[in-house]
Parts: structure tokens; C-alpha cells; sequence
């Protein structure tokens, strides 16, 4: 299937000189959720607010829906929701004209139903008559997608849609993103909580100074990137790693008490049952056993060098 967004060899210096983006290719398919992950500066702001036809790219293609987001601006653009990282609401305005205007300024007709159901979606209909300054931060972000979403576009992206969100807020969003990719909805957000992409996205993008460094399905990336850790609480403490384990990578806990078996992969964990085989013909017991799976956080620091 053709993607609904195309990224082609994207580049961008910034008037300044500063070259913000190095040739990005990426395509994403309808209905899919993306998390592009990378740390302050990375570029995601960036891409994105090219992709939305606010900034102008320096080199290379982008195509929404089949159409130049350069050419065909206003085509484009009326397919797209953002949710900007920046609040840039007037907050003397009501949620309801926030909403309604917004649906208005795309060109759409206007439809006093569809805003309310998009209201109620989000807990705001209470709401609806209050001025943006009289609600709070997180409030305040769920206007930000309401207002993104007041003219019904088909790609959605949502720049840090959590950010200082607590966190039963950051799980309701959660389900208003779910409940729009049932809708169809294709879903492009950057995050710095590595829990919330490995939680709602589909695939997952890396990008570090203006590079896209992998972007892959996260369950193969999980899969292919992830160590797992077999922890053997033995019986007795051994004073030294027994003989014969020199294959495989396992390593005695300080106090002895534990062996530490550190692999990665099918093959490697194929060879869990030799490695105990080994250790009972040697006549090791253990008490009991557990394992550890490194998670989205250890693989995107491994990437990067840095926490997101
Ligand atoms: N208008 C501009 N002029 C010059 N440089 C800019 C401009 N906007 C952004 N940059 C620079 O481009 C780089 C990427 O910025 P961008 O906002 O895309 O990062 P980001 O990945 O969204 O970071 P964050 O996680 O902090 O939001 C940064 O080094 C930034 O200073
Ligand atoms: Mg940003």
C-alpha cells in the first residue's frame, strides 16, 4: 500500500547555518502509529512542522496523501492535525470557539455535532464555555488535540502531547490516541517517556542530530535489540565461576550468591538449557531463577549515548 506520508532525503539548514536535519527517509503507512524518540535538539520538531508545511525544507520531497507538501499546501495541510509542542492558544477564547474556529480555518463546514462529540471524547465538554486561561495544563493540551482534531484530518501529529502531563492524564491520553487509530487515524508523536512509545506505538524512529538512526517495528526492535537476563539464585555461593561455562556469558554475582547469564537473541537463549544441563552435571543447584528483559529506555540509550 502507498504510504500516506513520504519523506524523501530531507534537509534542512535553518537561516542561522545550523543544519538541522541530514537527508531523512521515511514512510509511513495509514493508520499506523509512529513514536519518533531522540533528544532535546534532535530534530523532531522540525520534521514534523515540515511535514505540516510551517517550515520550508532546504532539499528533498515530502509527500502527505501523494501530494508535495510545498505545492499543494493547502491540500495537504487540510489532511493533517497538530498538536504543537509550543501552548500558542489565546487563552482569553473559550474551549468551544477555540475548536469550532479551528474547524473553520481548514475550510470545513461547520458541524456544532462533530465538536461536541470530539469535546466529549476528550472530557472537555463541562468545559466548553470556560476560557482557556481557567483550565489546567493538562486541560489546556487536551484543547491543543481537540483543536487539532476540529477538522477531522486523517494523519494526526502530536509533538510532546504529554509533557508535564501526570500520569493518569499521560494513560487518558493514551486511550484518546488508541481511540483514534480505531477511527483510522494514522498518528505520528515525539516523546521523551520511552514508556509511552514502547505502551501505544507501532513502530518506533530514532533520530539524533538530524539523522534517522533506525526506525523499525517495535516488537522486532525489542526483539532484536533487547538483552534479556537469566538470574540463577544458587543453593550454596561458589567462591569462583565454575569450569566449563567459558562459552557463554555468564558472570557470578558479587557475594557468589547468584549466576548471571547475560544473552541476546533466539540463538543465545536456545542455549538456556545446555547452560543448565552444565551446571547440574557439576552438580550446581540453584533455588530459584528469574529473568530480566532491557527495555525500549536501555536500547534507545545504548542508540543515542544519552537518556530521551
Ligand atoms: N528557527 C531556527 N533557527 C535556527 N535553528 C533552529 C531553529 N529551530 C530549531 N533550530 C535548531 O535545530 C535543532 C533541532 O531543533 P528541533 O526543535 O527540531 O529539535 P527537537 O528534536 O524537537 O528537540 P526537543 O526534544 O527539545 O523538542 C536544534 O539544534 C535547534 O536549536
Ligand atoms: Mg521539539
Amino acid at each position: 500500500m502507498a504510504p500516506i506520508v513520504s519523506i524523501r532525503n530531507l534537509a534542512k539548514t535553518y537561516g542561522n547555518g545550523f543544519q538541522a536535519l541530514k537527508g531523512v527517509n521515511l514512510d509511513i503507512g495509514k493508520g499506523e502509529i509512529l513514536a519518533l524518540l531522540g533528544p532535546n535538539g534532535a530534530g523532531k520538531t522540525t520534521l514534523i512542522s515540515i511535514v505540516c508545511g510551517l517550515v520550508n525544507p532546504s532539499d528533498g520531497q515530502v509527500l502527505v496523501g501523494g501530494h508535495d507538501v510545498v505545492r499543494d499546501f493547502r491540500r495537504t495541510r487540510a489532511m493533517i492535525g497538530l498538536v504543537p509542542q509550543e501552548l500558542t492558544t489565546d487563552q482569553f477564547e473559550t474551549v468551544w470557539n477555540t475548536v469550532t474556529f479551528s474547524r473553520g480555518l481548514h475550510g470545513k463546514k461547520a458541524d456544532p455535532a462533530r465538536i461536541e462529540a470530539i469535546l466529549r471524547d476528550l472530557s472537555l465538554w463541562e468545559k466548553r464555555e470556560n476560557m482557556l486561561r481557567e483550565l489546567s495544563g493538562g486541560m489546556k493540551r487536551r484543547v491543543l488535540i481537540a483543536k487539532a482534531l476540529a477538522h477531522e484530518p486523517e494523519i494526526l501529529f502530536l509533538d510532546e502531547p504529554t509533557a508535564g502531563v501526570d500520569v493518569n492524564l499521560r494513560r487518558e491520553m493514551w486511550q484518546v490516541v488508541e481511540r483514534l487509530r480505531k477511527d483510522g487515524v494514522t498518528i505520528i508523536l515525539t516523546t521523551h517517556y520511552i514508556e509511552e512509545a514502547e505502551e501505544i506505538a507501532d513502530r518506533v524512529g530514532v533520530i539524533n542530530g538530524g539523522e534517522l538512526l533506525l526506525v523499525e517495528d517495535k516488537t522486532a526492535l525489542m526483539r532484536k535489540l533487547g538483552r534479556k537476563e537469566l538470574r540463577l539464585e544458587l543453593a550454596e555461593p561458589l567462591g569462583a565461576l565454575p569450569p566449563g561455562l567459558d562459552s557463554y556469558n555468564v558472570a557470578l554475582a558479587e557475594d557468589g550468591g547468584a549466576l548471571i547469564y547475560e544473552y541476546q537473541g533466539e540463538a543465545e537463549q536456545g542455549r538456556i538449557a545446555t547452560l543448565l544441563g552444565s551446571l547440574a552435571a557439576q552438580g550446581i543447584e540453584f533455588r530459584d531463577l528469574s529473568t530480566r528483559q532491557s527495555s525500549l529506555e536501555d536500547i534507545f540509550v545504548e542508540l543515542v549515548g544519552q537518556r530521551a
